[in-house]
Protein backbone atom coordinates (compact mmCIF):
# COMPACT_ATOMS: atom_id res chain seq x y z
CA UNK A 1 0.00 0.00 0.00
CA UNK A 2 1.34 3.49 -0.86
CA UNK A 3 1.76 6.18 1.82
CA UNK A 4 0.70 9.94 1.20
CA UNK A 5 1.14 12.75 2.84
CA UNK A 6 -1.96 14.51 4.52
CA UNK A 7 -1.58 17.99 6.20
CA UNK A 8 1.94 17.47 7.58
CA UNK A 9 1.55 13.62 8.02
CA UNK A 10 2.69 10.23 6.15
CA UNK A 11 -0.28 8.19 6.21
CA UNK A 12 -0.92 4.92 4.85
CA UNK A 13 -3.44 5.31 1.86
CA UNK A 14 -5.88 3.26 3.66
CA UNK A 15 -6.24 6.15 6.47
CA UNK A 16 -5.59 9.37 4.51
CA UNK A 17 -8.24 11.57 4.69
CA UNK A 18 -9.50 15.12 4.56
CA UNK A 19 -12.26 16.62 6.59
CA UNK A 20 -15.73 16.31 4.10
CA UNK A 21 -15.75 20.32 4.94
CA UNK A 22 -12.54 20.73 2.99
CA UNK A 23 -13.74 23.19 0.51
CA UNK A 24 -11.78 21.33 -2.12
CA UNK A 25 -14.66 18.70 -1.31
CA UNK A 26 -17.35 20.89 -0.98
CA UNK A 27 -16.12 23.98 -3.98
CA UNK A 28 -13.39 22.18 -5.98
CA UNK A 29 -11.59 25.30 -4.46
CA UNK A 30 -8.43 24.56 -5.08
CA UNK A 31 -5.27 23.93 -7.41
CA UNK A 32 -3.42 20.70 -8.15
CA UNK A 33 0.27 19.77 -9.81
CA UNK A 34 1.05 16.71 -11.48
CA UNK A 35 5.19 15.61 -12.01
CA UNK A 36 7.19 12.75 -13.38
CA UNK A 37 9.52 11.38 -11.75
CA UNK A 38 12.55 8.71 -12.89
CA UNK A 39 14.48 6.65 -10.97
CA UNK A 40 14.33 9.56 -7.47
CA UNK A 41 14.85 12.67 -10.67
CA UNK A 42 12.04 14.72 -11.11
CA UNK A 43 11.31 16.56 -14.42
CA UNK A 44 11.13 20.42 -14.46
CA UNK A 45 10.17 20.13 -10.63
CA UNK A 46 10.83 24.28 -10.49
CA UNK A 47 8.08 24.70 -13.32
CA UNK A 48 5.71 22.85 -12.10
CA UNK A 49 5.69 24.24 -8.68
CA UNK A 50 6.17 27.77 -10.12
CA UNK A 51 2.87 26.95 -11.52
CA UNK A 52 1.65 25.83 -8.47
CA UNK A 53 2.15 29.30 -6.74
CA UNK A 54 0.83 31.30 -9.31
CA UNK A 55 -2.44 28.67 -9.20
CA UNK A 56 -2.63 29.36 -5.74
CA UNK A 57 -1.78 33.32 -6.27
CA UNK A 58 -5.01 33.25 -9.17
CA UNK A 59 -6.90 32.19 -6.73
CA UNK A 60 -5.85 33.66 -3.24
CA UNK A 61 -4.75 30.79 -1.48
CA UNK A 62 -1.46 31.02 0.45
CA UNK A 63 1.26 28.79 -0.42
CA UNK A 64 0.77 26.39 2.66
CA UNK A 65 4.65 26.55 2.60
CA UNK A 66 7.43 27.42 1.16
CA UNK A 67 8.65 25.90 -2.26
CA UNK A 68 11.60 24.71 -0.97
CA UNK A 69 9.74 22.85 1.62
CA UNK A 70 7.03 21.91 -0.88
CA UNK A 71 9.99 20.19 -3.26
CA UNK A 72 11.22 18.74 -0.16
CA UNK A 73 7.58 17.06 0.74
CA UNK A 74 7.58 16.06 -2.68
CA UNK A 75 11.11 14.49 -2.59
CA UNK A 76 9.83 12.58 0.90
CA UNK A 77 6.51 11.53 -0.75
CA UNK A 78 8.47 9.79 -4.02
CA UNK A 79 11.12 8.21 -1.41
CA UNK A 80 8.28 6.49 0.93
CA UNK A 81 6.49 5.52 -2.52
CA UNK A 82 9.59 4.57 -4.24
CA UNK A 83 8.08 3.93 -8.23
CA UNK A 84 10.86 3.86 -10.86
CA UNK A 85 9.01 6.17 -12.96
CA UNK A 86 6.85 8.32 -10.71
CA UNK A 87 3.65 10.13 -11.04
CA UNK A 88 3.71 12.42 -8.19
CA UNK A 89 0.78 14.28 -7.55
CA UNK A 90 -0.18 17.44 -5.38
CA UNK A 91 -2.98 19.13 -3.71
CA UNK A 92 -3.35 22.58 -2.41
CA UNK A 93 -7.03 23.49 -1.63
CA UNK A 94 -8.21 26.65 0.83
CA UNK A 95 -8.79 24.16 3.75
CA UNK A 96 -11.95 23.18 5.93
CA UNK A 97 -15.17 25.32 7.35
CA UNK A 98 -18.30 25.18 7.66
CA UNK A 99 -19.87 25.32 4.17
CA UNK A 100 -20.42 28.59 2.41
CA UNK A 101 -19.34 30.80 -0.62
CA UNK A 102 -17.47 32.82 1.32
CA UNK A 103 -14.14 31.48 2.84
CA UNK A 104 -13.70 32.95 6.42
CA UNK A 105 -10.35 34.66 6.88
CA UNK A 106 -6.99 33.08 7.44
CA UNK A 107 -7.97 29.44 6.80
CA UNK A 108 -5.08 26.61 7.12
CA UNK A 109 -5.09 25.75 3.40
CA UNK A 110 -4.95 21.91 2.85
CA UNK A 111 -1.82 20.14 1.32
CA UNK A 112 -2.33 16.62 -0.02
CA UNK A 113 0.80 14.71 -1.87
CA UNK A 114 0.67 11.33 -3.17
CA UNK A 115 3.08 9.15 -5.50
CA UNK A 116 1.89 6.50 -7.75
CA UNK A 117 3.11 4.37 -11.00
CA UNK A 118 3.53 6.69 -13.86
CA UNK A 119 0.89 5.85 -16.40
CA UNK A 120 2.20 5.37 -20.22
CA UNK A 121 0.68 5.12 -23.82
CA UNK A 122 0.52 1.49 -24.84
CA UNK A 123 2.86 0.05 -27.68
CA UNK A 124 0.20 0.27 -30.07
CA UNK A 125 -1.14 3.46 -28.96
CA UNK A 126 2.17 4.79 -29.62
CA UNK A 127 3.01 2.90 -32.86
CA UNK A 128 -0.74 3.69 -34.39
CA UNK A 129 -1.06 7.25 -32.51
CA UNK A 130 -4.15 8.20 -30.39
CA UNK A 131 -7.49 8.94 -31.95
CA UNK A 132 -9.61 11.98 -30.94
CA UNK A 133 -12.74 14.27 -31.22
CA UNK A 134 -13.71 17.58 -31.12
CA UNK A 135 -15.49 19.04 -29.29
CA UNK A 136 -17.39 23.11 -28.70
CA UNK A 137 -15.41 24.74 -25.69
CA UNK A 138 -17.86 24.88 -22.88
CA UNK A 139 -15.25 25.14 -19.94
CA UNK A 140 -14.68 28.40 -18.20
CA UNK A 141 -12.77 31.33 -19.12
CA UNK A 142 -9.46 30.73 -16.65
CA UNK A 143 -8.36 27.44 -18.35
CA UNK A 144 -4.71 29.02 -17.18
CA UNK A 145 -5.46 28.21 -13.81
CA UNK A 146 -4.72 24.43 -12.91
CA UNK A 147 -8.06 24.17 -10.85
CA UNK A 148 -9.21 20.82 -9.20
CA UNK A 149 -12.44 21.89 -11.00
CA UNK A 150 -12.16 19.37 -13.30
CA UNK A 151 -16.18 18.81 -14.44
CA UNK A 152 -15.89 19.88 -18.13
CA UNK A 153 -12.95 17.68 -18.40
CA UNK A 154 -14.12 14.82 -16.76
CA UNK A 155 -17.54 15.35 -19.28
CA UNK A 156 -15.24 15.53 -22.14
CA UNK A 157 -12.77 12.39 -21.54
CA UNK A 158 -16.28 10.52 -21.75
CA UNK A 159 -17.42 11.60 -24.34
CA UNK A 160 -14.56 10.76 -26.22
CA UNK A 161 -14.43 7.69 -24.55
CA UNK A 162 -17.93 6.79 -25.59
CA UNK A 163 -17.08 7.44 -29.50
CA UNK A 164 -13.94 5.01 -28.79
CA UNK A 165 -11.50 7.54 -28.88
CA UNK A 166 -8.41 8.80 -26.19
CA UNK A 167 -8.51 12.33 -25.98
CA UNK A 168 -11.25 15.68 -26.64
CA UNK A 169 -9.82 18.54 -27.73
CA UNK A 170 -11.42 21.77 -27.10
CA UNK A 171 -12.77 24.44 -30.38
CA UNK A 172 -13.21 27.75 -29.69
CA UNK A 173 -16.87 29.43 -31.27
CA UNK A 174 -14.26 29.97 -34.45
CA UNK A 175 -12.92 26.51 -35.16
CA UNK A 176 -9.73 26.65 -33.34
CA UNK A 177 -8.49 24.20 -32.02
CA UNK A 178 -7.34 24.92 -28.04
CA UNK A 179 -6.77 21.93 -26.06
CA UNK A 180 -7.40 18.84 -24.77
CA UNK A 181 -9.14 17.48 -21.41
CA UNK A 182 -5.90 16.81 -19.90
CA UNK A 183 -3.19 17.63 -22.76
CA UNK A 184 -1.86 20.33 -24.77
CA UNK A 185 -2.16 20.31 -28.77
CA UNK A 186 0.13 21.06 -31.47
CA UNK A 187 -0.15 21.06 -35.21
CA UNK A 188 2.39 20.49 -38.36
CA UNK A 189 1.92 22.80 -40.47
CA UNK A 190 4.12 23.25 -43.72
CA UNK A 191 7.13 21.72 -41.84
CA UNK A 192 6.45 24.57 -38.75
CA UNK A 193 5.59 23.30 -35.23
CA UNK A 194 1.88 25.38 -34.00
CA UNK A 195 -0.01 25.52 -31.01
CA UNK A 196 -2.25 28.08 -29.73
CA UNK A 197 -0.44 30.65 -27.69
CA UNK A 198 -0.99 31.09 -24.02
CA UNK A 199 -4.23 32.28 -22.81
CA UNK A 200 -7.02 32.11 -20.69
CA UNK A 201 -8.06 29.34 -22.75
CA UNK A 202 -5.43 27.21 -22.43
CA UNK A 203 -3.19 26.00 -20.19
CA UNK A 204 0.88 26.50 -19.80
CA UNK A 205 1.78 22.86 -19.65
CA UNK A 206 5.43 21.93 -18.29
CA UNK A 207 5.43 19.72 -21.57
CA UNK A 208 4.42 22.16 -23.88
CA UNK A 209 7.27 24.10 -22.90
CA UNK A 210 9.52 21.60 -23.22
CA UNK A 211 8.29 20.04 -26.38
CA UNK A 212 8.65 24.11 -27.80
CA UNK A 213 12.17 23.89 -26.29
CA UNK A 214 13.31 20.73 -27.82
CA UNK A 215 11.80 22.09 -31.26
CA UNK A 216 14.02 24.87 -31.01
CA UNK A 217 17.18 23.00 -29.89
CA UNK A 218 16.53 20.71 -33.18
CA UNK A 219 16.16 23.67 -35.18
CA UNK A 220 12.71 23.22 -35.71
CA UNK A 221 9.99 26.76 -36.27
CA UNK A 222 7.55 26.64 -33.77
CA UNK A 223 4.48 29.61 -33.78
CA UNK A 224 2.36 30.11 -31.04
CA UNK A 225 -1.20 31.05 -32.90
CA UNK A 226 -4.36 30.23 -33.34
CA UNK A 227 -4.73 27.06 -35.87
CA UNK A 228 -7.39 25.00 -37.17
CA UNK A 229 -7.78 21.40 -38.56
CA UNK A 230 -8.74 22.38 -41.59
CA UNK A 231 -5.43 24.61 -42.78
CA UNK A 232 -3.77 23.73 -45.82
CA UNK A 233 -0.13 21.99 -45.61
CA UNK A 234 -1.33 20.39 -42.25
CA UNK A 235 0.18 16.98 -41.67
CA UNK A 236 0.68 15.99 -38.80
CA UNK A 237 -1.06 16.60 -34.96
CA UNK A 238 0.75 15.87 -31.06
CA UNK A 239 -0.32 16.21 -27.37
CA UNK A 240 1.63 16.95 -24.69
CA UNK A 241 1.25 16.24 -21.02
CA UNK A 242 3.27 14.71 -18.03
CA UNK A 243 2.00 11.67 -18.49
CA UNK A 244 2.30 10.74 -22.25
CA UNK A 245 5.54 13.77 -23.13
CA UNK A 246 4.45 13.89 -27.02
CA UNK A 247 2.23 11.40 -28.62
CA UNK A 248 0.65 11.38 -32.17
CA UNK A 249 -2.91 12.25 -32.52
CA UNK A 250 -3.78 10.46 -35.92
CA UNK A 251 -7.03 10.43 -36.00
CA UNK A 252 -9.73 13.57 -35.35
CA UNK A 253 -13.70 13.02 -35.23
CA UNK A 254 -12.86 9.63 -37.37
CA UNK A 255 -11.23 11.43 -39.74
CA UNK A 256 -7.23 10.68 -40.39
CA UNK A 257 -4.91 13.47 -39.71
CA UNK A 258 -2.47 13.37 -42.52
CA UNK A 259 -1.76 9.95 -43.74
CA UNK A 260 -3.24 8.53 -40.40
CA UNK A 261 0.05 7.46 -38.80
CA UNK A 262 2.48 8.48 -36.54
CA UNK A 263 4.32 10.86 -38.61
CA UNK A 264 8.21 11.91 -39.24
CA UNK A 265 8.18 15.04 -36.94
CA UNK A 266 6.27 14.01 -34.07
CA UNK A 267 8.72 10.44 -33.84
CA UNK A 268 11.90 12.85 -34.06
CA UNK A 269 10.62 14.72 -31.34
CA UNK A 270 9.04 12.20 -29.06
CA UNK A 271 12.31 10.67 -29.45
CA UNK A 272 13.95 13.72 -28.41
CA UNK A 273 12.00 13.93 -25.26
CA UNK A 274 12.26 10.05 -24.44
CA UNK A 275 16.19 10.55 -24.72
CA UNK A 276 16.21 13.93 -22.29
CA UNK A 277 13.95 11.54 -19.57
CA UNK A 278 16.42 8.33 -20.52
CA UNK A 279 19.29 11.09 -18.98
CA UNK A 280 17.68 12.07 -16.32
CA UNK A 281 16.80 7.89 -15.00
CA UNK A 282 20.43 7.54 -16.18
CA UNK A 283 21.54 10.86 -13.79
C1 LIG B 1 -6.23 21.13 -19.53
C2 LIG B 1 -4.81 20.64 -19.54
N1 LIG B 1 -3.99 21.07 -20.50
C3 LIG B 1 -2.71 20.64 -20.57
C4 LIG B 1 -2.21 19.75 -19.65
C5 LIG B 1 -0.78 19.27 -19.77
O1 LIG B 1 0.00 19.88 -18.76
P1 LIG B 1 1.43 19.29 -18.35
O2 LIG B 1 2.24 19.20 -19.58
O3 LIG B 1 1.96 20.30 -17.38
O4 LIG B 1 1.17 17.94 -17.74
C6 LIG B 1 -3.03 19.29 -18.61
C7 LIG B 1 -2.51 18.36 -17.61
O5 LIG B 1 -3.18 17.95 -16.70
C8 LIG B 1 -4.36 19.75 -18.56
O6 LIG B 1 -5.20 19.34 -17.60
Amino acid sequence: MTTAYVNGHFLPMESAMVHIEDRGFQFADGVYEVVACFNGHFLDMGPHLERLEQSCAAINIPLPCTLERLAELVQETWRRNPFQDAMVYIQVTRGAAPRAHLAPDNLVPTLVITSADLPKPSESKLAKGAKAITLADFRWKHCEIKSIALLASVMGKQEANRRQADEAFWLDGEGHVLEGCSTNIFAVINGTLVTHPLDHQVLGGITRKMLIRVAHDAGIEVQERPWKLDEPGLTETMLTSTTNAALPVCFMDDKPVGNGVPGPMTRKLRGLMIDAMDALRAS
